[in-house]
């Protein structure tokens, strides 16, 4: 090709991304029909972002939403503090409920709670912060027998905290690898603490916060091991002979998100179909929080693109509050969840039903139940 050719070809392209940066960073950008296509290539990306969505109508809505009362129910959200989990809190207590923040961070916690209180639609129901570290076995046993000494009731429990971490081979104080730990052992141990007042309850609701990742981020084989040592030895498989250290985390994210939804499952079965208990697991979708906030790959990055990269999430994402609605449909369409018997399901935005091929293995399912229960053991 001659050389003048080639400045034209490398001016086009220049071009099309700068436009498509440009497009990108537009709010315009969540309705281009030009992405729906990609979806109709991929199903398990519905819901993924905004743009990706087939439809513009939730199932679930803030109107509906705003229809609940709530008085008198109680509900406990981990990772109350920030993103999705502060939405969900900040809406169930505009309804009139009663909710108790579980955050790690004493002054986090009770600047969420001031918050709540401050909102202009708040209801005067109860706020009340409960410190807990879900990565921390002692802390989270701790903070279940506050809970169970300060509370007669439980109707909604959101296991909604979460990490995502770059910092590899971490493991947490109980010697569990720390994102399996935070995401899925910890809350394992709140769940089994205070199950007898989820089962006292005319109609309880428990919510799993997974992720798509759960989904696309994990390999085709992938197994969840029943021993400690396994999980943590666990390396994630070569891509194109190569595994470079910024994929791990991705992995280890993925595992903990398709055992997060393979837990639901698991637990749905044990409680059986009569339950009054009803436990379901959502992705909330590519939601702009603060989740990846201490990712430093690569390091140094100039203030002006760290700027450009919010902007561009901002534009591109869901809002926290859209990210909570598919959550709060689970804890609070008291009526659909009954009517439809939805248990053991799992969402997308916008309250879209979707499969994890995964986690419909009964064997993984089990498994991951299993080593949960064998870590929490001698916490109970
Ligand atoms: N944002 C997304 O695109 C997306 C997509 C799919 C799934 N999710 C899931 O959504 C959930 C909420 O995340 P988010 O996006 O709202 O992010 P976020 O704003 O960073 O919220 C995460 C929450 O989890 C808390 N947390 C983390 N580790 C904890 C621990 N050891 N003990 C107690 N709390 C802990 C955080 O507390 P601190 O403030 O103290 O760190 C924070 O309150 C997570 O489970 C995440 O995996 C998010």
């Amino acid at each position: 090709m001659a050389a003048s050719n080639i400045h034209k070809l490398g001016a086009l392209i220049a071009a099309i991304v700068a436009l498509a940066i440009g497009l990108l960073q537009s709010p315009l950008s969540r309705q281009y029909p030009i992405f729906h296509w990609l979806v109709h290539l991929d199903h398990s990306l519905i819901g993924m972002l905004p743009a990706f969505t087939p439809t513009n109508s939730w199932r679930y809505t803030n109107e509906q939403l705003q229809t609940a009362d709530l008085r008198g129910q109680v509900a406990l959200i981990t990772g109350a503090n920030s993103g999705i989990g502060f939405e969900i809190s900040k809406a169930l207590s505009r309804q009139g409920a009663t909710v108790v923040l579980g955050c790690r961070s004493p002054q986090r916690c009770f600047k969420a709670a001031d918050d709540i209180r401050s909102d202009e639609l708040y209801s005067g129901a109860s706020v009340t912060p409960l410190l807990m570290d879900v990565s921390n076995l002692t802390k989270v046993q701790q903070a279940a027998k506050i809970f169970l000494r300060n509370n007669d009731k439980l109707d909604m429990l959101f296991l909604n905290a979460g990490i995502f971490t770059d910092e590899d081979n971490l493991l947490s104080v109980d010697g569990i690898e720390t994102t399996f730990a935070t995401n899925v052992v910890g809350h394992h141990l709140l769940y089994r603490m205070l199950e007898p007042l989820l089962l006292n309850s005319t109609m309880a609701r428990v919510v799993s916060t997974s992720s798509l990742a759960g989904l696309v981020w994990v390999p085709k084989d992938i197994q969840i091991p029943t021993t400690v040592k396994e999980l943590n030895d666990w390396k994630p498989p070569l891509v194109f002979n190569w595994s470079p250290d910024f994929i791990q985390p991705f992995y280890k994210y993925g595992r903990s998100k398709l055992a997060q939804v393979a837990w639901s499952k698991a637990l749905t079965r044990r409680l059986g179909e009569n339950s009054s208990v009803y436990v379901n697991a959502a992705h909330p979708g590519a939601v702009a929080t603060p989740l990846t906030k201490n990712k430093n790959h690569p390091p140094n990055i100039p203030d002006f693109v760290q700027n450009w990269r919010a902007t561009l999430v901002n534009n591109v994402c869901w809002s926290s509050e859209e990210g909570a609605l598919t959550e709060l449909y689970l804890g609070v369409a008291m009526d659909e969840l009954k009517e439809k018997q939805v248990r053991g399901r799992y969402f997308h935005p916008q309250s879209i039903e979707v499969t994890n091929s995964h986690a419909e293995s009964v064997e993984l399912q089990e498994n991951v139940w299993q080593l949960s229960e064998g870590l929490v053991e001698k916490f109970l």
